[in-house]
């Protein structure tokens, strides 16, 4: 999961799709990770108003850091998934060559119409980091629903 600063929509989406991972009994066969494209905040933990939103429904950032996207992590994950168009475009760049099929857009698998998860620092109604919830929520549950189906042996619990 790749947002820009790695502090809000990524930690976020990681936090999701680790617990919805967790929940079917999964965590041995499915990893996940998070990453910004920018160095702005390297080293820090989620914002707190992320960290808050996403514990109220039950999920934990608190544990992550922030870290820049690296090439090792067009090898390592089967997925490159970016929160918005600016994301995408920045990974494409920097994408090794064979790994650009595996960058897309978060809200591909999404039901909504929104293409990106918008950055909730714009915007004045305090509802951005719930938004963000709503929207990378679905995602991530379609989004597992097409990972179960690539692992044909995967022991899922009833
Ligand atoms: P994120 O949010 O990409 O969801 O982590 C942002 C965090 C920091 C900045 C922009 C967006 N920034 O410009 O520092």
């Amino acid at each position: 999961m790749v947002c820009l600063g790695n502090i809000c929509r990524s930690p976020t989406a990681h936090g999701v799709l680790e617990k919805l991972i967790q929940n079917k009994g999964l965590s041995e066969s499915i990893e996940v990770d998070s990453a910004g494209t920018s160095r702005y905040h390297l080293g820090d933990h989620p914002d707190p108003r992320s960290i808050v939103a996403a514990q109220r429904r039950g999920y934990s950032l608190q544990e992550q850091i922030a870290r820049q996207v690296t090439a090792n992590d067009f090898n390592d994950f089967d997925y490159v998934l970016a929160m918005d168009a600016d994301n995408l475009h920045h990974l494409e760049n920097v994408a090794p060559r064979g790994c650009k099929a595996k960058v897309q857009l978060l809200l591909d698998y999404s039901t909504s119409e929104t293409e990106s998860v918008p950055d909730p620092y714009f915007g004045s109604d305090g509802q951005g980091f719930e938004r963000v919830l709503d929207l990378v929520e679905g995602a991530c549950r379609r989004l597992l629903e097409q990972l179960e189906r690539e692992l044909p042996n995967a022991e899922t619990e009833q």
